[in-house]
């Protein structure tokens, strides 16, 4: 969980390289939906566009889906879901009947300047996923994914004036998740500064993630 630029998306890549979980990103399963030109997808563009969040009922229901079609061995990272606490019940539901309970939850904090920094620089390549930054994490040769060679785009709910509605509706609708998670006792939890360095970021969530038993493959 965190806040749009904190670094979930670049962690969470390098975390399932290291320790095998299939990385699930609610952002990422919703621009697909919305890449189809589906009549969801036309719906889910009003929000997000806006940097408004797509309605509990849709967003449960897609993420219980992409769930159930990939529990691996090594579990699941999810990445931007739960974001609100009906979500997060939901998603307790879910667990329960599958017998898999939460293992961990990590938070990443980041200052307002930053984000909006971060995430105007972003660029990402929609051929493979790579995120990329103008300034932080330049691609070798501007414009273009160092991993496939495709063009990079910048997403469409990436410029100034949405990342701080994206930012006002984390701090009204999301850090009450980060409340509810605080009060269940016996979870496990990690809070990082994701404005540090992204290999210093790395090493702290690496050392967590072992501590709480995720072995590397
Ligand atoms: P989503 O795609 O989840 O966006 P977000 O939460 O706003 O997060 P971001 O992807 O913008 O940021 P990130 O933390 O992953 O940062 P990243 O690693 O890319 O959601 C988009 C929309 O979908 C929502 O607004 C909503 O409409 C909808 N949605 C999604 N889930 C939903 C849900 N559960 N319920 C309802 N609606 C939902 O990094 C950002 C940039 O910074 C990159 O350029 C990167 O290279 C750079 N960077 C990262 N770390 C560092 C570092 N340490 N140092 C320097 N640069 C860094």
């Amino acid at each position: 969980m965190g806040p749009p630029g904190a670094g979930k998306g670049t962690q969470a890549k390098k975390l399932v390289e290291r320790f095998g979980m299939v990385h699930l990103s609610s952002g990422d399963i919703l621009r697909t939906e919305r890449a189809s030109g589906s009549l969801l997808g036309r719906k889910l563009a009003q929000y997000m566009d806006a940097g408004k969040l797509v309605p509990d009922d849709i967003v449960v229901s897609v993420m219980a889906k992409a769930m159930t079609e990939n529990s691996g061995e090594a579990g699941l990272l999810l990445d931007g879901f739960p974001r609100t606490v009906p979500q997060a019940e939901a998603l307790d539901a879910q667990l329960a009947r599958a017998g898999k309970p939460l293992d961990a939850v990590v938070v990443m904090t980041a200052e307002p300047d930053m984000i909006v920094r971060r995430i105007t620089g972003r660029r990402s390549c929609p051929a493979c996923g790579r995120v990329y930054h103008v300034e932080f994490m330049p691609p070798r040769k501007a414009g273009e994914c160092d991993a496939c060679g495709g063009p990079l785009v910048q997403r469409s709910d990436d410029a100034e004036a949405v990342v701080r509605d994206r930012l006002a509706t984390y701090n009204r609708q999301t850090a009450p998740v980060v409340d509810y998670y605080r009060r269940r006792s016996g979870l496990k939890r990690i809070e990082v500064d994701g404005g540090r360095d992204a290999d210093d970021v790395l090493a702290q969530l690496t050392k967590a993630f072992e501590s709480f038993g995720a072995s590397s493959r």
